[in-house]
């Protein structure tokens, strides 16, 4: 009621109710009709003109968006080689989503080394190949959590010290004898000998750097937890970006920043660096070690852990185990550490002897990445569109997506000698094909075989795990 329309409106009522004789009422009901009609035709030419507006302001909007997209599709008539891209890549054989040639790919050289890389590129024209393509856009696709590269030092080199922000980093030493630092929150820092067969561990944003202290090249196997682009700084490139004033003012030098001025920046970029004079500048290098209970954080030695031996083969695990009862003390300390940290990594080495056959299986919570140390292997993988099968040799990096079935035959007079990488900081689950079929009650495969039951007896329950078997 104290709205002053509504009231207003009441009073009109009233008025008119109030007027005394018939024909003045029906004529004021002929007027009111007049005005009904009236109001509703200036109502009708509203609207009309208000759609006629719309239609052509939307006609309007629509030539405007639709002139860069006219323009993009004349430009790549215009252009024949862009036309055919998308022809190749329809005809990109469906293995290489699961199969990367490494061997094959850019090497990234450097005075004191070389790394190469099975990643996902956010722009395409960075990939060599369209088989590279279409193994980098599997790995974002599936939100693989995956990024492999190999890291050659040479005798003497180091690979800078760097972080990476965006993923944890687990290695394997494949040769050689590294001197490794790693730095944490506050300037902590933990430094080790790796040797062969041993495994790295540097969580995000931890930095590190590898120095080769032996006379032999060494050759690092990295799995990186990111399935986009790597983000990685060297302390070098960030000295070099910090302002001349501001660096003096934190570091506090002796001569300022007149001695700040005197660094200089190398013309090649020193990722992996290896100075001619090494020797002038270097006299008296010490290389010594961090107590156990720091070291074994960020190390595990995978060569000397437990064998879990197959009639076919050997795996060996460096992951977190629930049951840490058959661990040793440095184990038990990287077990916990892994576990601590998101998106952390599994590794593993996964021999094969000579035909032995790693039968069909799937993991529940992880993808998995693998590199061919040695041998030669064929590699089947089974989802929902069937199964692809593909020849392995040397330096060949596969991807099996979680819960795709794969298996791998050795197929060479040499075991095969895998590196896995699976997805997960927890215990890795693994379900066998043996092991689903004899879960799988006699009645229930009869009934979706079309096969007597009693047939099913002749599938045998083996005492060892047949993981791995041989014929
Ligand atoms: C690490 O390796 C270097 C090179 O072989 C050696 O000189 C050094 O003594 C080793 N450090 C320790 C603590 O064993
Ligand atoms: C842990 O493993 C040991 C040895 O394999 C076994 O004896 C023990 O029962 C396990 N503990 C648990 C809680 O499962």
């Amino acid at each position: 009621m104290d709205n002053a329309a509504f009231e207003m409106h009441e009073d009109g009522t009233h008025n008119t109710s109030s007027m005394g004789k018939m024909n003045t009422s029906s004529r004021m009901e002929k007027k009111r009709q007049w005005s009904l009609m009236s109001v509703f035709l200036v109502c009708l030419l509203a609207c009309t003109v208000t759609t006629a507006v719309g239609v052509l302001i939307l006609s309007l909007v629509y030539v405007y968006n639709s002139q860069p997209h006219s323009q993009v599709h004349l430009g790549l008539e215009a252009r024949p080689l862009q036309t055919t891209v998308p022809i190749v890549q329809k005809a990109v054989d469906p293995k290489f989503q699961f199969l990367n040639h490494l061997p094959k790919s850019k090497v990234f050289e450097f005075p004191g080394g070389a790394i190469q890389w099975a990643r996902y590129r956010n722009n395409v024209k960075d990939y060599l190949s369209v088989e590279e393509e279409a193994f980098g856009s599997s790995l974002n696709s599936q939100r693989s959590q995956m990024t492999l590269g190999t890291l050659r030092i040479k005798s003497s080199g180091l690979r800078a010290p760097h972080w990476h922000f965006n993923a944890n980093e687990h290695g394997y030493l494949v040769q050689g004898t590294a001197w490794i630092g790693v730095v944490d929150d506050g300037g902590a820092v933990t430094t080790y000998n790796v040797t062969a067969g041993q495994v790295i561990f540097f969580p995000k944003n931890t930095l590190h750097w590898i120095k080769n202290v032996g006379n032999e090249d060494c050759f690092f196997l990295l799995f990186f937890s990111t399935h986009d682009e790597l983000q990685t700084l060297d302390v070098d490139d960030v000295f070099f970006s910090v302002p001349e004033d501001i660096a003096s003012r934190s570091l506090k030098p002796e001569g300022g920043i007149n001695f700040i001025r005197t660094f200089q920046k190398q013309k090649e970029d020193q990722g992996v660096n290896l100075p001619p004079n090494l020797a002038e500048l270097v006299i008296n290098p010490s290389y010594v070690q961090s107590p156990d209970s720091l070291v074994w954080r960020y190390f595990y030695d995978l060569k000397g852990s437990k064998e879990y031996r197959f009639p076919g083969g050997v795996i060996q695990l460096a992951q977190y185990w629930k049951n840490a009862s058959e661990l040793s003390n440095h184990e038990k300390i990287f077990s916990e550490f892994l576990n601590q940290h998101q998106n952390a990594l599994t590794l593993s080495t996964l021999r094969i002897y000579n035909n032995g056959l790693r039968q069909p299986h799937f993991h529940f919570n992880a993808n998995e990445m693998g590199y061919v140390i040695s041998g030669c292997a064929k590699v089947g993988i089974i989802n929902t569109q069937g199964t692809i099968e593909f020849d392995v040799h040397i330096g060949d990096v596969v991807f099996f997506p979680t819960g795709t079935q794969h298996y791998i035959k050795s197929s060479c007079d040499e075991d095969l000698l895998f590196l896995l990488a699976f997805s997960t900081g927890d215990q890795l689950q693994t379900l066998d094909m043996d092991d689903y079929l004899q879960a799988t009650a006699d009645h229930i495969l009869a009934q979706l075989f079309f096969k007597k039951q009693s047939e099913f007896k002749k599938i045998p329950k083996f005492k060892e795990d047949q993981a791995i078997n041989l014929p």
